[in-house]
This record gives structure tokens, sequence and C-alpha cells, in this order.
């Protein structure tokens, strides 16, 4: 199994603090650790992970994969096309070992590839790896429960199935992926078939599947053999598989980092994993599963539900959701003085930051930029970093 971490994301949504050249998953922002050391740390020991990151955030991906000891293969994108093609890049590395293995055994006798196998200690050349997704912005806090779904995902993926991780939902949150298993299983399963899957619906749809009890949040982990992420992405998006096939035939290794060829990715489509594969997956799967007995294609998503204290830090009062707080229901950092002040966060980057008779607010104080924002607002704040991209 190999974890392929996805690092390249902007995390605009915590600015000031997460910056272009900074940006949120190399920040401590919930620990000693980075997010994406965190990322690391919370995995059983393993020999090797490939991050997926920017180009130019390449050194701080590799320094902190330093800092803690981790091997590591750094696959380097030129420009970010979101997340289905960072995974195919990913599958495809993996998946290249597996077929160099197989090329070379073409070529060889088959006594010679049995002799070769059984010294191997056996591992089977014709399996392909099984790659643990991971975002880099994760906050989870029961490392032992996260480690026992992984286990439980582990068998599912070798044998074929599309793994994701859901999150039983506290809100109607309009920014993640919802997904909904089969009713008719045993409730004390490990896992269970996934019957839909919506990326990011409205607010009013999102309030329904929360009433209604019978979804999941997608965590935005998953975990598959190479192969068939290759198969499916394949299926129903053959551009992103091809621009990612030609972006891998140009690559360029180079110590730890491995560079993919720009031209190629540069003309690669933006998509997330949600919406070119899972979302169209499961539709798939359920309109065969009325049409016919067969259950082949219905059931080759499947939800291991984690109860781990997930959270996405996508925001300030996501953060704000998971710190500890004062008896004011405040959240403090730096150096700071709160007098009658309630159920705020406010951060002091590099000098004093004091607040006075406010309630609910958002206030980021940084060396060259200041954040106040009502906190039921802080969803906004990308309007902000486009206005300053806009004004450069
Ligand atoms: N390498 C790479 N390249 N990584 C990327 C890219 C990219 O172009 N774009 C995003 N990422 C990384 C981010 O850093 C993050 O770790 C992860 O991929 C997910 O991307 P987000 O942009 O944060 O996705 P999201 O939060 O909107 O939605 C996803 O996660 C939700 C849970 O947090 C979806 O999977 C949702 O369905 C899910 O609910
Ligand atoms: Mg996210």
């Amino acid at each position: 199994m190999i974890p392929v971490i996805m690092a390249g994301g902007s995390g605009t949504r915590l600015w000031p603090l997460s910056r272009t050249q900074y940006p949120k998953q190399f920040l401590p922002l919930n620990a000693e650790k980075t997010m994406l050391q965190e990322t690391v740390a919370r995995l059983k020991q393993v020999d090797i992970v490939d991050v997926i990151c920017n180009e130019e955030h390449r050194f701080l991906a590799a320094e902190q994969m330093r800092q803690i000891g981790q091997n590591c293969s750094v696959l380097l994108e030129p420009v970010g096309r979101n997340t289905a093609p960072a995974i195919a890049l990913a599958a495809l590395k993996a998946d290249a070992k597996r077929i160099d293995a197989k090329n070379t055994d073409a070529d060889r006798s088959a006594s010679e590839v049995r002799s070769l196998r059984l010294s191997e200690g056996a591992k089977d050349q014709d399996q392909s790896e099984i790659l643990l997704v991971l975002a880099a912005d994760h906050v989870i806090e029961d490392v032992a429960a996260f480690r026992d779904a992984v286990a439980i995902a582990e068998p599912l993926a070798a044998a074929g199935k599309m793994v994701t991780f859901g999150i039983v939902p506290t809100h109607a949150e309009t920014g993640y992926g919802y997904i909904r298993s089969s009713k008719s299983e045993d409730l004390k399963q490990s896992h269970f078939t996934v019957q839909e899957f919506v990326e990011k619906p409205d607010v009013v749809t999102a309030e329904a599947y929360v009433d209604s009890g019978d979804y999941y949040w997608n965590s935005g982990m998953f975990m598959f053999r190479a192969d068939r992420y290759l198969e499916e992405l394949g299926k129903f998006r053959p551009d992103i598989l091809e621009a990612c096939q030609a972006a891998m035939a140009g690559t360029v290794a180079d110590m730890d980092f491995v560079r993919v060829d720009e031209t190629a990715f540069s003309a690669c489509p933006d998509e997330s994993i949600d919406y070119a594969v899972m979302e169209p997956l499961c539709a798939e799967g359920s309109l065969s599963a009325e049409g016919s007995d067969s259950q082949d294609s219905s059931d080759s998503v499947v939800v291991v539900p984690l109860d781990a204290g997930w959270s996405d830090v996508g925001s300030w009062s996501a953060l704000w959701e998971i710190k500890d707080k004062d008896a004011n229901n405040n959240v403090a950092v730096g150096d700071t003085i709160l007098e009658d002040t309630t159920n705020s966060f406010v951060y002091a980057g590099d000098r004093l930051v004091t607040t006075l008779g406010v309630d609910d607010l958002v206030i980021v104080d940084t060396k060259d930029a200041l954040l106040v924002a009502r906190k039921d607002r802080v969803q906004d704040v990308k309007k902000i970093v486009n206005q300053i991209k806009a004004a450069e």
C-alpha cells in the first residue's frame, strides 16, 4: 500500500495565514507539526510516501518529510489541475512499476519468471498497487480509529473496490460531498455499498440529506488499486487520463522529485476526483442495479464509516470549532488581550491584538495583512483573496 498525499491545494479560505507561497498544509495549524507532517505521522510506519504538490512547494514538502525522517517521493505539478489529475499521476507512477515488471517478464522464459518471483517473496507482480489517497490538510483526533478504518479498507481495495471513508454529518455543510449507503444492510457492518454520491450540494439539498440520516460526508480520503482508478477515470474522463499519460511520458526524475511534462499537464482539464469519477461511478451503479439483477458495477464503491474526530480545516470557523476555547468561548493564539469578547477567534502573529465588546468575530493579524470578519462569513474570505489577485 502506498500513501498518496495530496498537498496541492491553495487554502485560500485561511488567508492571511495561508498564502500562495505557504499554503495551510505546510503550516502547524492545530499541532506542533505541520498538517502535512501530521498526515504522515498518523499512518502506521511506511517505507515511503508519495506527496503530490505544486512545483513551487517542492522544498517545503521535501524538507518537512526530512524533518520527520520519512522517505518520500514528491510528484511535482507545474500547475494545479485539481485532484482527479493529481491522483491519476500517482496511479500511473505506481502502475508503471507493475507494467515495467510485466514487460520485463515478457522477455524472460516462464521458468526464469517463476524463480524470480519466488526470490522476491512471491509478491504478485500482476496485482496493482493499492493507493491510500489522503488530503494533507485534515485533522483527525483519534489515530487508532483512523488506522482501524484503513485496515478495514485495505482488503476491500485489494479486491477491486473503490473505498471512501464516511463521516456522520453534524450540519448541512455545502463544501463537502455526500454519500448515501445502502439502507438494507446491517448497521453493524464495517462497510456499506454506496448508492449515491453527491458532491457539494446546495444548502436545501444538504439540509434534506442531513435530516434524512441516510448520508455520510465524504471525508475526501480514498483507497483503491491504481489500476482500478485508472480504469474508472478512463471510462468517465478519458481526456484527463490521456493528458496525464502524456504528462507522465515526459517525466524527469531528479533525486526525490518527479517532474511531469509541463506542456502536457497544462493541457489537462481541471477537475476533482469527486466530480470526475465518484459521482458518475455511483450514478452508473444505481442505474444498472435498477435495470438488472447484476450488482457488479453498483457495488464497486463502498464506504467505511470513520468516527475519529475528523475535520477538514477549511475555514477559520472550522479551526475555531476544533480548538480548545476559553470560558467565553474564544480561541486566542499569540499575544492577545480579550475584554468582554465572546465566541471569537483571535490570532496575533507579530504584535499584541486586543478586542473589546465584540462577539462572533474572526481576527487574524499577520505581518503584512489583517483580516476582520464575522464568523459566519468566513467562507467568503476567498473573495478577498480573489480581489488581491486581481489587483496584482
Ligand atoms: N496535488 C494536488 N493538486 N493536490 C490538490 C489539488 C491539486 O491540484 N487540489 C486540491 N488538492 C488537495 C488539497 O490540498 C486537499 O488536501 C485535497 O486535495 C482536497 O482538495 P480540496 O480543494 O480541499 O477539496 P474540498 O475540500 O473542496 O473537497 C474534497 O474534500 C471534502 C472533505 O474535506 C471532496 O473530496 C469532498 O467530497 C469532501 O467532502
Ligand atoms: Mg478541503
